[in-house]
């Protein structure tokens, strides 16, 4: 009876020793499947998004924001999104699997925000593929600090200015 007891104590112990390492090994983005070279792949892949207002030569300033002069593409998830006069109604939310990216003028760089199911990955990758700042990092700061600007666009600030 004794050894009864100690053994399925032996393999509750071992149980939660996998249970726990296995939580332990979790990083920022649990099952990230869209990574820095998958999202640069989509962003050389122009063909597959629109552009803000269905307006391909429209640069817009960038007074606003970090990133100097850009030009504005949706894919087709989150553009069918912009049902308010090519905006994203007060109040809603982009849909999972939406991507919005800047297209920087000044050196090629692609800023982007990628959702994967109901939250944004960040990243900010250069024209030849190397990454400025990788989908792997906490954006709390550098990104959605200021991005909270948007009111209730669903940190998407554009709407506010252009
Ligand atoms: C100091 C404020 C600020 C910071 C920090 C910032 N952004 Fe933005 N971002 C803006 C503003 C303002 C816009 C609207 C367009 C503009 O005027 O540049 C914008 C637009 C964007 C857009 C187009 C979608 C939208 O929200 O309109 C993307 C993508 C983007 N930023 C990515 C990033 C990423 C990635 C980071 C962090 C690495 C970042 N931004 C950090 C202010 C900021």
């Amino acid at each position: 009876m004794k050894t009864g007891i100690s053994i399925t104590c032996f393999f509750a112990v071992i149980i939660l020793c996998i249970v726990y390492s296995c939580s332990k090994n979790k990083g920022i983005n649990p099952d990230l499947a869209f990574n820095d070279k998958a999202l640069y792949d989509s962003c050389k892949n122009v063909s597959a998004f629109m552009y803000y207002k269905n307006d391909p030569s429209a640069v817009y300033s960038g007074a606003h924001g970090p990133h100097g002069a850009f030009k504005l593409r949706f894919n087709k998830i989150a553009y069918a999104a912009l049902t308010d006069n090519g905006k994203l109604p007060g109040g809603k939310t982009f849909p999972a699997g939406s991507m919005i990216i800047k297209d920087l003028q000044s050196n090629g760089q692609y800023a982007l925000m990628y959702k994967k199911s109901s939250s944004w990955l960040w990243a900010e990758i250069n024209a030849d593929g190397s990454v400025a700042f990788s989908t792997t990092k906490d954006a709390t700061a550098t990104c959605v600090s200021c991005h909270s600007q948007s009111g209730q666009r669903d940190l998407a600030v554009s709407f506010n200015f252009y």
